[in-house]
Parts: structure tokens; sequence; C-alpha cells
């Protein structure tokens, strides 16, 4: 059988150093591919103008799933100050090149995973009946439509005369904000599309019938947001009528989901959400299992393209300590679910046996598992090295 080939964003920052990590797990693990390095990220916006270059767009393409670390993002002046003095005054404007990639390939469907390790010292824990403590085991997976709703980008400050003028249709708009001036008004706006809504449900329903979940949780609002998040609710209970009947549905508003997950966290399990909703709610249960260094993702298009990342971003204050100390386990379970994805279930299994292991044991640990302030001093204060995590991991393999 030919060999897998993965496109490898390093991007920047801590990016590089967990992406790294994870290649060393993934080849220990006697998972065989060739890696392609794509450009991606802060150094090609300084020296190209681009930090999504043309030809890292046509690797995806090409071999359609990617491994990304993390890239950072500055503000619009800061980013023009850094671009090379040749580039300056050409008219190149900064914008996010992960957001560009998700949004050029279409990548609609984020995955999120939240599962608790036992005896993480980060584990969310509660009071129970007497002087006792519950430590409640999380198993959660958030499905977040990742192109849509709030984060589209559709939104104005002072809107064109056509958009004010069509707001002024609508009822309510005339009673609450008919007097406004137009430059007063800022508008961002959340559209959800059938067909998307419809894609990210189907998601998270065949999700839970193949991993055996036994419910999937609308977590909108639609008693308030009747359009957007009433779509969704309507069409989940549709999908689950006439496709899903075996998956219990259930309903929970995005602000009480946020009291119930401190509650009851181990009552849920496949959550499906909007995209701000979906990012709030895997935030919420990621600080459950052990926060960023825990949290990993995919997505996914509708034409197979598939990208997979950890959560965090680039923590730059980290990123160029002689000797590294951020978790890696993120990003090496975001290479698991990319292992399942490609179906080298066995592989991405003992990997994460071989993680729980190591945690389970609690010799090994990354600073933030021990609640230490990240600083080079750490590994002298007892916190394992990226790479001596990574190292324990494979020594359980
Ligand atoms: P961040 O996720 O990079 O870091 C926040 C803090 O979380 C760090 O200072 C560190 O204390 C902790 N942290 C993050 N990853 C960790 C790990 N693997 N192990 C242990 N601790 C970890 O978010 P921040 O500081 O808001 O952003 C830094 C840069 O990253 C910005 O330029 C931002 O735009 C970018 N970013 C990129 C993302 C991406 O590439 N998908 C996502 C989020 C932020
Ligand atoms: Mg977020």
């Amino acid at each position: 059988m030919a060999k897998p080939v993965i496109v490898t964003l390093p991007g920047d920052g801590i990016g590089r150093i967990v992406l790294q990590q994870a290649i060393r797990v993934l080849n220990a693990a006697g998972f065989e591919a060739d890696y392609v390095h794509g450009d991606i990220g802060w150094d090609f916006w300084c020296k190209e103008g681009n930090p999504l270059p043309q030809r890292t767009i046509d690797l995806i393409a090409k071999h359609k799933i990617a491994l990304f670390g993390a890239i950072t993002s500055k503000p619009n002046d800061e980013a023009k100050a850094e671009l090379s003095p040749g580039l300056q005054d050409k008219g190149y404007t900064y914008s996010s090149p992960i957001v560009g990639l998700r949004q050029h390939f279409n990548l609609d469907i984020c995955v999120r995973p939240c599962k608790s390790y036992k005896g993480n010292p980060l584990n969310f824990i509660r009071r129970s009946k007497g002087d006792t403590v519950d430590e409640p085991m999380i198993d959660v997976v958030i499905f977040r439509q990742n192109t849509e709703g709030l984060y589209s980008g559709v939104e104005w400050t002072n809107p064109p005369e056509q958009v004010y003028q069509a707001l002024m249709t609508h009822k309510k708009f005339i009673k609450n904000f008919g007097d406004v001036p137009v430059e007063e008004l800022s508008i961002s706006t959340r559209i959800f599309t059938r067909k998307a809504t419809i894609r990210i449900l189907d998601a998270a329903f065949e999700h839970a019938r193949k991993y055996g979940y036994k419910s999937v949780t609308v977590c909108e609002k639609p008693n308030v947001i009747r359009e957007t998040s009433g779509l969704m609710w309507k069409l989940a209970k549709e999908i689950q009528k006439s496709s899903f009947p075996e998956i219990k549905l259930m309903n929970t508003n995005i602000d009480a989901q946020m009291m119930w997950l401190t509650k009851n966290p181990e009552d849920y399990s496949v959550i499906v959400a909007g995209n701000m909703f979906g990012d709030i709610a895997s935030d919420a249960f990621a600080g459950l299992i052990g926060g960023l260094g825990f949290a990993c993702s995919a997505q996914f298009s509708s034409d197979g393209v598939a990208v997979f990342e950890p959560t965090h971003g680039s923590a730059p204050k980290y990123a160029d300590y002689e000797v590294p100390i951020v978790n890696p386990v993120a990003m090496i379970e975001s290479a698991c679910m990319m292992l399942d994805y490609i179906e080298e279930r066995k592989k991405s299994a003992k990997i994460r046996e071989a993680i729980a292991g190591v945690i389970e044991e609690g010799k090994v640990r990354t600073y933030d598992m021990m609640k230490m302030a990240g600083s080079p001093e750490v590994v002298q204060h007892g916190a394992a090295s990226t790479s001596e995590m990574t190292d324990a991991i494979i020594a359980k393999l």
C-alpha cells in the first residue's frame, strides 16, 4: 500500500516545537508516511507579504491531509511595521493564515474532543457528600460549525445605505435602533445556512453512532436567537427522527451549558453548536480536562481536505527557550485524530494509551501540569521539558 502523504505546517512559535514532537511519536508508533513541509506563518508575511503562500494551498489541495502547529497573528499596525522594507507601502494587508485556510478549503466541520486522563492533576474536581471530592471523568466531543455564524466576517460599522435600508424594513430594528445615527451603528451578522447546518449536525450524529455515544446535545439559544439557533434545533429534531432514532437528542442554551458543565459534565457526550457557541463550549470543556496543553482538534471540508491542529496558539513567549517546556500532548492528540481519520486506529489507540500511562503514573509532568508559571527554570524545579514528555510517551509505546 502506498504511504500516505502528510503536509506538515509547523507555522510559528511553539507550533514548530510541538509538531516536531508529534512526528517523533508517529514514527515511534510505526506509522509510515511521507511528510512534505508547507510554508505558513509570520516569516512568510514578513518576507513575501503573504502568510499563506499559494504554493502551500497547492500542496494541501494535492495531498488533502495536513498537520498544523500554530501561527502568530498581530494587529495591523504591527504587521505592517514588520514587513520587509521592499514590501512596505505596497498595499499588503495581513490576515490570519489559519482563518484563511479554513475559508479557502471550506473546512466547515470542526471537531474538538475533551476527554479526561486519569491522574491528570489539572482535572476538574467538585465537592461531594461530606468532606469528599468527586472527579467526574469527562468524555465530550464538540462539533463546531467552523465557517459561518458570527465569525464569518460579514460586518459593518456605519453600514452602507442598502444595508441600512434593508434593516429599516424590520419592525424591531425600527423600534429599537430606528433613531440611531447610521454612523453610530456597528453590526455583525450571524448567518446560518441550511446546508452547512445539516452538515455539522450529520457529522455530530454520525460520530455519536460510530463511537457509541448515547446522546447529541444542541448547544445554542433557540428561545432567543430564533432564526439561526432555531434553524439548528429544528433540523436536529428532523435528522434525529429520520436517521438516528437510537441517539438521544438534547437541547441546552449556551449560558445554561456553562453552568451545567461544572455541575454535571459527565452527562454530556456529543455537543453540536454554531461557530461562536462551539468555540465557547469547547474552551470551557477543555478547561475541565487540563486546558490548552490537552485540547486537540480536527477540521474537515466536504471535499476531503482535513487539517489537524492543537487548539492552542504559538505562545511566542515560550518559543525560543533553549530547552522547550510546553506540553506536547495537545499536538500529539491532534495527530491521533489524524490517525483515526485515515483508519490507523490501532496506532492512535496505542499512542493514547501511552499518554494515559504517563499521566496516570505521574512521574513525568510538564510545567502546566504542575501548576507552575512558565519560565526556563521550571525544568530545574522538576517539570519535564517538552522532549522529556515526548520521550516518556514513546517509552510507553
Ligand atoms: P496561546 O494559546 O498561544 O497561549 C496562551 C497561553 O497558554 C500561553 O502563554 C501558555 O501559558 C499556555 N499554553 C499554550 N499552549 C500551551 C502548551 N502546549 N503547553 C503549555 N501551555 C500552553 O494564545 P495567545 O497567547 O492568546 O496567542 C499567542 C499567539 O498565537 C497570537 O499571535 C495568536 O494570534 C496566536 N494564536 C494562534 C492560533 C492558531 O494558530 N490556531 C490559536 C490561538 C492563538
Ligand atoms: Mg477559541
